[in-house]
């Protein structure tokens, strides 16, 4: 059984269709969103459309959390002024442009999801089980830590996002956990394509696939541009580096960026 995983949207609308159209290719088992659908691009609107649309089940991002409840900010859990000030700038344009239906809808969202599949107990989360936006970073997260996780929130196979980096860690004990990565911005490699994940169990074992996708960045970048989006966001999109919302970087993923 193969299941499809989409992390971070971030209103990109572009990759979204073509994520969609990769995955529609593959025929898996199930497909689901992990939520914070909205945030650094244009339209956000078209997102929940395109979800609802499509009957797609997923759950709620600290961003879904914040707009249904008409909240102040996204609640992304940055720390460093710099990171909060362009947090602040997205989730307010966001907020301005998504409709109070899909906000609503938003709200009906469940903030995890669980089933089975060829004996392993599935766990989708956003951040981590135990809280909306923590930041699971692939070089802080030590395997005692994940497994504590696992067994805590009684789970063989955790998938989650919210950090925008993807990867998998498999863990004694036949366990999993997966960072789905997201397709709303690029992984900080200078390349502008976005990841999604594609989770297989055979027999016990469980793999993971981390699938490139290359959509029209450059149609992204325009639409930004007419919406006054901050010019750094846009040059994330054409050039594949991170330019804000990077100092909750752990050193080593810093490391591996430009900025
Ligand atoms: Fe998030």
């Amino acid at each position: 059984m193969r299941f499809a995983f989409i992390g971070g949207i971030y209103s990109n609308y572009w990759a979204l269709r073509a994520t969609l159209d990769d995955i529609s290719r593959r025929g898996v088992d199930g497909v689901w969103f992990l939520g914070d659908l909205g945030a650094f691009g244009p339209h956000p609107d078209r997102i929940p459309e395109l979800l609802i649309e499509r009957g797609m089940p997923g759950i709620q991002g600290n961003y879904e959390e914040s707009l249904s409840s008409r909240a102040e900010d996204c609640h992304c859990g940055y720390t460093d002024p710099r990171d909060s000030h362009y947090a602040q700038i997205s989730y307010d344009y966001t907020f301005a442009n998504t409709s109070d239906a899909h906000k609503d809808w938003m709200g009906t969202l469940p903030r995890e999801i669980r089933f089975q599949a060829g004996g392993k107990r599935f766990l989708l989360v956003h951040g981590s089980p135990r809280r909306i936006n923590e930041f699971l970073w692939r070089s802080t997260s030590p395997d005692p830590f994940l497994e504590r996780l696992c067994v805590e929130s009684e789970a063989d196979v955790i998938v989650c996002t919210h950090t925008g980096l993807h990867w998998h860690r498999p863990l004694p004990g036949g366990r999993h956990v997966v960072n789905a990565g997201v397709i709303g911005r690029p992984a900080n490699d200078g390349r502008t394509n976005v990841w999604f994940a594609v989770v297989e169990v055979n027999g016990g074992a469980v793999t993971a696939e981390f699938v490139p996708v290359e959509y029209d960045h450059r149609r992204l970048a325009g639409e930004m541009q007419k919406e006054r989006l901050p010019g750094e966001f846009i040059e994330t999109v054409l050039t594949g580096w991170w330019t804000t919302c990077l100092e909750v970087l752990p050193p080593k993923e810093r490391a591996a960026g430009r900025f």
